[in-house]
This record gives structure tokens, C-alpha cells and sequence, in this order.
């Protein structure tokens, strides 16, 4: 049996007459990763506040690195670090002394403090730029700042609340990596994203939020097993053509913006013949035709009532 680092029962938040957490339910076990996933709104960053003690919750027990949430918030304080959604960098200040600050929070001696701060800056990159004023490094590098300042009292359970938002594909390549070798020193991260392949990637098990409530949780297969199948996305350039052919297949979904549409498929040769059956009849022909296995962007969509309608079109087939 692991230990468990996070356990959460029947969570609740209400903000006024609205229901952000409506019973969550999580368990965590020590050195893995758990990425909670959700629209935006959800409650992932309302969640995350509650389990590092910012916010009280409503109602529901939690217990995080082995103590009660509410009993002994001192406690749970002193086992966790937290990456918040928004940036907790003094932009007045140096990196550097951003990062002294933090050890002066921790109560490290000043020796102490100006090493940890020291290794951190060079492990997230930093040096360099170790002497400049915060408020001139790029976003990236505030957002590695960030971190670098939740790691320097040593937590055994780290929150991250959409720690790669804004970071260019090297730098959250870069992250991830960071990532993977806090959980292989045995560090527990709990994990907001909004990047599904993110999740994928990195968390052991994967909860989604919808309505207050866990909708699906499991390992990023389990999940994708609980789609039924993948689907087909038709492109069209021609605006004539994509609205014949979404009145051809009626129980498309639409993404008019980018003239997409989605059928839901098994990518079989005989569903697709079917579909191009269809097509030719209405006198209609896409100019591009993907077929899609299940991946998390589906489970994602299918279980956040947004089934099939993305507000973004999504550009990548894998
Ligand atoms: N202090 C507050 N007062 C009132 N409503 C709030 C407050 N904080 C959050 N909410 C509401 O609670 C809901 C959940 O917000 P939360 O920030 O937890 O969502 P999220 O899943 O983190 O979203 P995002 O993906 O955009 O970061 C939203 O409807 C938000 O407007
Ligand atoms: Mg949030």
C-alpha cells in the first residue's frame, strides 16, 4: 500500500449562490504526479487554494501530507510549496533577491539561503539574469522564477496551478523534465493544466472537473478507454462547401470558424467509406481529411458537456 499525500472527501466551495466545488473526492498517492484537468472555471485553481490552505472549504474533510486541512494547517503549510496561477514574482526585485526572500520565508541561514538560491537559479537557467530586475525577464522566465521560489524550502508536495501557461515549447519541455525529476526525488505534484498532451505526458493519474464534481479519474489509457472511439475531421476552405456538407452529415459537430467538421468514427475503412458515400451525394468534397484515434483532447470534450465543440480549433493530429 503507498502512503497517500493528498486525500480529499466531499470537498465543497460556493462562492454566493454558486457552486464551484460541488463533493470532490481525490486521493493522491506520495511521489506521483496527479493532474487535475477542466474547462476554464471549473474550480481547478478554487481546489488547489483549499488543499494549500489559502481558502477554507465549505464543507468536506482533506488531508495533505498526512495532516487535517483545517486542524493543522500550520503543518500542511510547512510540508507543501505552491506555484500559484499568477505569478508571485516581486517585479521591483531582483531574481536573486526573490529568491533570498523566499529562504528568509523558510527561516534557511543566510549561508544556507544564498546556496539553495544559488543551485535553483542555475537549474531553471537563470544566472545570468540572477542580478537583473524581475519585471524585465520575459514570461518564461517569470514563470520559471516562480517556481524556482516554491522549490527553495525543500516541499515534499508541490502544487502547480498551470505551471507551462505561456511557456514556448522548449522551455515547457524544459518544465516537464524539471518535473519528472522532483517526483523521481520522490516529490508529490499535484497539477493543474489546461494542456491536455501535458497531462498525458507527465501525470500518473488524471481527474476532470465539470460541474463541482470529478467526472472521469484514472491513468491518461483508462480514460481514453472511456471514450468510445476517435473521429474523423473534414476541412473545408470553401464556406459553400463546409455548410453542405454539415447539412449532409447532420450529426456533425461544427467549428465554423475553422470550417472543421468533427464525425465521430472508429477510423474503420467501412465507416469511412460510409462517410465519403455521404459526401458524394451531397456533392461535396473536403480538402482535408483526418482521422483521429481517442486521445485526451476527446475524453476531455467528452466529459466537460462540451462534447465535440471545441471553442478552439484544435490543429494537431497526432
Ligand atoms: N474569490 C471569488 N469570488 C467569487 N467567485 C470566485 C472567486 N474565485 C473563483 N470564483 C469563481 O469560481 C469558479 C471557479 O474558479 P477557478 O478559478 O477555481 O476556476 P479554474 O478551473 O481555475 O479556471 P481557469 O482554467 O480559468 O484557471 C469561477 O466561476 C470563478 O468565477
Ligand atoms: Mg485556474
Amino acid at each position: 500500500m503507498t502512503a497517500l499525500a493528498i486525500t480529499a472527501n466531499g470537498l465543497r466551495k460556493s462562492y454566493g449562490d454558486k457552486t464551484v466545488l460541488d463533493g470532490v473526492d481525490l486521493a493522491v498517492p506520495e511521489g506521483t504526479i496527479f493532474s487535475l484537468l477542466g474547462p476554464n472555471g471549473a474550480g481547478k485553481t478554487t481546489a488547489v487554494k483549499i488543499l494549500s490552505t489559502l481558502i477554507s472549504a465549505d464543507g468536506g474533510q482533506a488531508r495533505v501530507a498526512g495532516h487535517d486541512l483545517t486542524a493543522d494547517a500550520q503543518c500542511v503549510r510547512a510540508a507543501i510549496g505552491v506555484t500559484g496561477q499568477f505569478s508571485a514574482v516581486d517585479g521591483l526585485i531582483t531574481g536573486e533577491e526573490n529568491m533570498l526572500l523566499m529562504a528568509d520565508l523558510h527561516h534557511l541561514a543566510k549561508r544556507e539561503g544564498r546556496q539553495v538560491a544559488a543551485e535553483l537559479l542555475e537549474r531553471f537557467d537563470l544566472t545570468e539574469a540572477a542580478k537583473k530586475p524581475a519585471s524585465t525577464y520575459s514570461g518564461g522566465m517569470k514563470r520559471r522564477l516562480d517556481i524556482a521560489m516554491t522549490l527553495v524550502g525543500d516541499p515534499r508536495i508541490i502544487f502547480l496551478d498551470e505551471p507551462t501557461t505561456g511557456l514556448d515549447p522548449r522551455s515547457r519541455h524544459n518544465m516537464w523534465q524539471i518535473i519528472r525529476e522532483l517526483v523521481s526525488d520522490g516529490v508529490t505534484v499535484f497539477l493543474t493544466t489546461q494542456y491536455l498532451e501535458e497531462a498525458d505526458q507527465l501525470a500518473d493519474r488524471i481527474a476532470v472537473l465539470n460541474d463541482g464534481r470529478i467526472a472521469a479519474e484514472g491513468t491518461a489509457e483508462e480514460l481514453k478507454r472511456l471514450i468510445p472511439g476517435g473521429h474523423v475531421r473534414l476541412r473545408f476552405t470553401d464556406p459553400a462547401a463546409y455548410r453542405s456538407a454539415a447539412s449532409a452529415l447532420g450529426e456533425a459537430s461544427r467549428d465554423d470558424e475553422a470550417l472543421a467538421l468533427r464525425i465521430p468514427s472508429d477510423g474503420s475503412q467501412r465507416e469511412l467509406r460510409a462517410l465519403l458515400d455521404r459526401l458524394d451525394t451531397a456533392g461535396v468534397e473536403a480538402d482535408e481529411l483526418t482521422v483521429h484515434t481517442p486521445d485526451l483532447d476527446d475524453v476531455f470534450f467528452a466529459l466537460t458537456g462540451d462534447a465535440g465543440t471545441p471553442d478552439q480549433p484544435k490543429e494537431a493530429v497526432r
